[in-house]
């Protein structure tokens, strides 16, 4: 039996019936599109996050897009982010018109490095991005603080810094519920957070039009709404998700115990982390990769070619070497499998496999 990156019906598989109930009650009622469920969602995301306010949307990307929107980010305005995330992040800053500025990352952490950023602020700077990479808390008390923080919360969702939710520090949170997140829906939906009530009340006007009632439309604005199955089974799952986070921040620790770190660089600890990806650093990825593959376990090397390298965004007209530990991350990370739900022995044989392949290298 292969061992897979993630699995997800692991963990929505104990809970089906609950969830036909929930799915069952939706379709009594007729109603698809932004109805009790997505009400009742937003309060309990809102309660669990410590936010104001949470207004679901269809995805994580419309939520950056929309928020960036709301903050008035368009034309000739600079955006800072890093180059060593999803292209979303960077995708939804050029959907407003406005420029991607790429920052360094810190290679202990892989998430941004506030040093960097501070020195890529220009009169033109409207927004940083922070993402807060791999489930890891970005150092948001570190960024220069009379600049908007929007928080990208797509792949650590509960995590926590400095006892708060991540998500809820900055101007505002935004989050994905793709099936292979810590939270997730069973097909695409998103979310925003914020304490910033005029913030909420114009990004809940964007998702539909621009308009409160479909007769008249204040903004131009978007569809993207949350619909009321994917919010039905959301609520289904946010009650668990301290569970599987915890779950996920053991499996980490286990890693660590099977002596992984004897072969490769582990992520270092630190308590609000919710691994949404296990990350491991080695000059020997390849070898290790094709030793995974091998013996049937999954392995991915996300960002190897990190944004400011892709084609789409060649025109910004950032070359080879500009942002060198990104490289160096893109070159030298991969994720291993884990979720809420692996097992001892699926680690043991992840472990077992990485060290046979080390010690090949090292006699050969
Ligand atoms: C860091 C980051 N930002 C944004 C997104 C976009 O989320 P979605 O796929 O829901 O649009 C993702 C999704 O993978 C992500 O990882």
């Amino acid at each position: 039996m292969g061992i897979p990156l993630v699995d997800v019906k692991a963990q929505y598989e104990p809970l089906r019936a609950e969830l036909m109930e929930r799915i069952a009650e939706v379709l009594d009622s007729g109603r698809f599109i932004l109805g009790p469920n997505v009400r009742a969602f937003e309060e309990e995301a809102a309660g669990f996050l410590g936010a104001a306010k949470a207004i679901g949307v269809a995805n994580g990307t419309d939520a950056l897009v929309l928020v960036l929107d709301a903050l008035g980010i368009g034309p000739g305005d600079e955006v800072i982010c890093p180059a060593f995330t999803f292209y979303a992040t960077a995708e939804a800053i050029v959907r407003r018109g406005a420029t991607p500025v790429f920052c360094e990352i810190d290679p202990a952490t892989l998430n941004l490095d506030p040093v960097d950023v501070a020195e890529r602020v220009t009169e033109r700077t409207k927004a940083i991005v922070a993402v807060h990479l791999f489930g890891r808390p970005a150092p948001l008390n570190e960024l220069p603080d009379r600049i908007p923080v929007v928080e990208d919360t797509a792949q650590a969702v509960g995590a926590m810094l400095g006892g708060r939710r991540v998500g809820t520090l900055g101007a505002a949170g935004t989050f994905s519920f793709f099936p292979s997140k810590n939270l997730f829906a069973l097909g695409d939906a998103g979310l925003i957070a914020t304490n910033d009530s005029d913030l909420a009340e114009r990004v809940r006007l964007l998702r539909s039009h621009g308009s409160r009632d479909k007769k008249d439309f204040e903004l131009v604005g978007y569809n993207s709404r949350l619909d009321e199955i994917q919010a039905a089974a959301l609520r289904v799952f946010l009650p668990r998700l301290d569970g599987w986070n915890g779950a996920r921040r053991a499996a980490a620790a286990r890693y660590a115990e099977l002596g992984l770190g004897e072969v490769c660089e582990l992520p270092e600890d630190e308590p609000g982390h919710v691994y949404h990806k296990y990350i491991v650093r080695t000059t020997e990825r390849d070898r290790l990769v094709s030793a995974l593959t091998e013996a049937g376990i999954a392995s991915a090397s996300y960002y190897a070619r990190p944004l400011h390298l892709q084609p789409a965004l060649g025109y910004l007209g950032y070359g080879e070497g500009a942002l060198p530990e990104t490289e160096r991350a893109g070159a030298q990370t991969v994720a291993l499998p884990i979720w809420a739900g692996i097992t001892r022995g699926e680690q043991e044989r992840v472990v077992e496999t990485i060290r046979a392949a080390a010690a090949v290298g090292v006699s050969s």
